[in-house]
């Protein structure tokens, strides 16, 4: 099956080992399976040392676990790429729920830091597709400013409830440790939320804005700004700022925010969202090649939908601009902040 490369002899003992080593393990088992116990007590030890139980308006730690997150085991359930997240909805089968496909660095510091973690995990059992589900126990930070959630959640009907009132999030995991998927649920308990007494939040009237200006003038949600995302010395911030402004007006001119916000679950169950500078940078690369493939913008029913030759041409060129400033801003935070991991 294989034959040795006569140059092998010149590696050496140990290289020759290496190579035996890998090939071993290529032909023994292509994904390494899991110990599903250990691996969920390790998940939930690692959740609730870096975002731990406190009260749900604690700002500090509140930015203490959204800039921690990546740096521990939790990082072991995460697909390196992808985050398909939502609520349970128990009685839809899994591929009728309405889930949000989310870059997973972006996710783990916006969405999943917004719980704290008291360290109980528990298997469920199997889910769909081959995944065991395990359920970690997490309380909802539900007393933050506003702009401190990615988008608000309190835009239709009982979505803030669901949210606020969550016990636990559910990984369904493959054989890898790989969550396929990830939802919030509300059938575990509430006695580790902490001494201090629980109240209900009522978040503020939804005008219908992904995006607003508050009463001192700043740009909200904060947590969506690249000042959050980047560090202040950071010299493309504000050309950052200036591309997504541009590629923003395209996306705008194409109508891709009819169906590319919180409330385009109606037309779709797996939803891309790009209302935000951070959501927009996430999917920048799906944006350009949707776009240059004529396969974005698209009619209700799924079919393409012809775009003005201008204003394809004017998004491609904004959104390349865009790409750029987001990959130099990267580079010069991978060398000059490594502990800041701004991937996406
Ligand atoms: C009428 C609704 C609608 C409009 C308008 C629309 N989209 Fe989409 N978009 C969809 C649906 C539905 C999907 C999921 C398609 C699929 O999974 O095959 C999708 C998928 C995507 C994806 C993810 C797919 C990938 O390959 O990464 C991106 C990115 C995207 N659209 C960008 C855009 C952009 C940019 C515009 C505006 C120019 C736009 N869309 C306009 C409905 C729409």
């Amino acid at each position: 099956m294989f034959n040795m490369p006569t140059t092998a002899r010149s590696w050496g003992l140990a290289g020759v080992l290496a190579v035996a080593a890998t090939l071993a393990a290529c032909g023994e088992s292509p994904t390494k399976k899991v110990d599903m116990k250990s691996y969920a007590e390790k998940l939930a030890a690692s959740l609730s040392k870096i975002c731990p139980v406190a009260k749900p308006d604690d700002m500090t730690a509140f930015d203490k676990c959204r800039h921690g997150m990546g740096t521990g085991d939790e990082n072991l359930a995460l697909n390196d790429n992808v985050v398909l997240w939502g609520g349970e909805q128990p009685k839809l089968g899994w591929d009728k729920k309405k889930l949000a496909y989310i870059k997973s660095d972006f996710w783990r510091s916006t969405y999943f830091s917004l719980f704290m973690f008291s360290g109980k995990q528990k298997i469920l059992g199997e889910g769909p597709e081959g995944t065991t589900i395990v359920s970690i126990e997490a309380y909802f930070r539900n007393a933050l400013p506003p702009g401190a959630y990615p988008y608000p959640f309190w835009h239709h009907g009982d979505k803030w409830v669901a949210y606020e009132t969550a016990n636990e999030i559910r990984f369904y995991l493959g054989a890898d440790g790989k969550a396929k998927f990830v939802t919030r649920a509300h059938e575990g308990s509430y006695d580790n939320r902490g001494p201090w007494a629980w109240a209900p939040v009522k978040p503020p009237a939804f005008d219908g804005q992904w995006m607003w200006s508050d009463d001192k003038g700043q740009t909200q949600p904060y947590i969506t700004l690249f000042s959050e995302q980047y560090s202040a010395g950071n010299p493309h911030l504000a050309r950052l700022d200036e591309t997504y402004k541009t590629v923003a007006l395209a996306m705008r001119g194409g109508d891709c925010m009819a169906c590319h916000a919180p409330d385009g679950h109606k037309i779709m169950n797996r939803l891309t969202m790009l209302m935000t500078p951070r959501h927009a940078a996430s999917e920048i690369d799906g944006i350009l090649k949707s776009v240059r493939d004529n396969k974005m913008p698209q009619t209700e029913k799924g079919d393409p939908k012809a775009m003005d030759p201008k204003l394809k041409n004017e998004l491609l060129i904004t959104g390349e601009a865009f790409k750029k400033a987001i990959e130099e801003a990267n580079a010069w935070e991978r060398k000059n902040q490594p502990k800041n991991k701004p991937t996406s």
